[in-house]
């Protein structure tokens, strides 16, 4: 319980033990805004001395090219040659190193996150911040995931009015547009999200926006159902796909390490393959009905009474959404295959 003081001399008391607690945290605050400016310099300094190492770098990479090109002019011996290659190979490491630096400093935004948040600095200055703000957007997926799931299930079985279904495609534009600009952030702060993922989010945005725009008739009637149960699907894809992101985020925290460990550390390694496996049959036939909404739409588009440009514009994102989503994925799976067998123990 807070102590109240009664009587006035208690009260003069209190008022001189607050008088010095406060030029207490004066002097923390003073503090606190001195390292600040040190942390400035700090990130100034080593901001700068990575662009001149860079610079430095590159005049140098051109320099032992050169080397390599006018050989045997000037001969080189063979241990010139494995030199080179040995600098060339610590260079190559260095530009990783950097990037890993880079992830802690404090960087310009890209022209998206230019547009839409001005030049705020976004980059997280610690670890934990960095976890937080991953974990916060699986979570906020999620979140969105079964609000999604709820409201596709109420349009396709409870209610069917066009102005719901525009809520829905609302709801569904704005959750996009949202993921965009999250992983634009995910992005300054080091996370190795693959471009294509959030490409995948505008052209989805793109998609949901023209169907929001879709006027009411028969074509309309014809598609909703196959797009509100294929949302329905979706939305429990995405909830298999949380429970292996989350699952990969807490194993990778309790290691201690992330990115380089997730190649050596075998553990984690088939964990993440068990977890891929079961979930990839899931992906493929999502993607597939990813095919099968474009060639619905496009045989739509066939019909004579086809008016409607939403058809055509539906059908041609679904097939974007399809090729990208499907050899992206595959593209993911045999990195992960070819890591997971370097990484099995070997019976010699
Ligand atoms: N959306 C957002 N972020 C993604 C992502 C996706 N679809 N796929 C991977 N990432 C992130 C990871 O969280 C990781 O982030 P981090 O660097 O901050 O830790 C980074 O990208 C690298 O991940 P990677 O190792 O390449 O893949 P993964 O093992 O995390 O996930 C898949 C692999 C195949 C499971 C995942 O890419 C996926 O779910 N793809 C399918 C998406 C899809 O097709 N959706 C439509 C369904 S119908």
């Amino acid at each position: 319980m807070l102590f109240s003081p009664s009587g006035f001399t208690e009260c003069v008391r209190e008022w001189e033990d607050l008088e010095k607690n406060y030029q207490q945290i004066q002097d923390t605050h003073r503090l606190y805004k001195q390292k600040l400016e040190e942390v400035t310099r700090l990130q100034d300094s080593c901001s700068g001395a990575i662009s001149r190492q860079r610079k430095k770098l590159r005049e140098l990479r051109l320099s032992l090219e050169e080397c390599k090109e006018n050989h045997p002019t000037p001969k080189l011996s063979p241990e010139d040659v494995d030199a080179i290659a040995g600098i060339e190979s610590s260079m190559n490491e260095r530009a990783h190193a950097f990037s890993e630096m880079e992830a802690f400093l404090p960087q310009k935004n890209g022209l998206y996150l230019k547009l839409v948040l001005g030049n705020v600095n976004v980059t997280l200055l610690n670890k934990q911040s960095k976890f937080a703000y991953k974990d916060e957007y699986e979570k906020f997926k999620l979140v969105l995931t079964v609000i999604l799931f709820v409201f596709s299930f109420t349009c396709r079985f409870l209610f069917s009015y066009r102005a719901l279904d525009a809520l829905f495609n609302f709801l569904l534009v704005w959750y996009y547009c949202t993921l965009t600009i999250r992983e634009s952030i995910l992005i300054s702060n080091g996370s190795r999200i693959k471009g294509w993922w959030v490409f995948h989010h505008y052209v989805s945005t793109f998609l949901s926006g023209v169907m929001l725009t879709w006027p009411e008739g028969a074509l309309y009637q014809m598609f909703r159902n196959q797009f509100l149960t294929y949302c329905l699907y979706q939305s429990f894809v995405q909830f298999l796909q949380y429970y292996y992101q989350s699952g990969c985020l807490y194993r990778l925290r309790a290691l201690g390490e992330r990115h380089n460990m997730d190649v050596t550390v075998e553990g984690f390694q088939s964990w993440m393959w068990r977890g891929l496996t079961f979930l990839l049959p899931f992906l493929f036939f999502g993607h597939f009905w990813q095919l099968y909404n474009g060639i619905t739409l496009f045989r739509m588009f066939q019909l004579p009474e086809c008016k409607e440009w939403q058809v055509a514009m539906c059908g041609c994102s679904y097939m974007v959404l399809f090729m990208g989503n499907f050899f992206t994925t595959l593209g993911v799976v045999y990195q992960k295959y070819m890591n997971n067998q370097d990484n099995k123990p070997k019976s010699f």
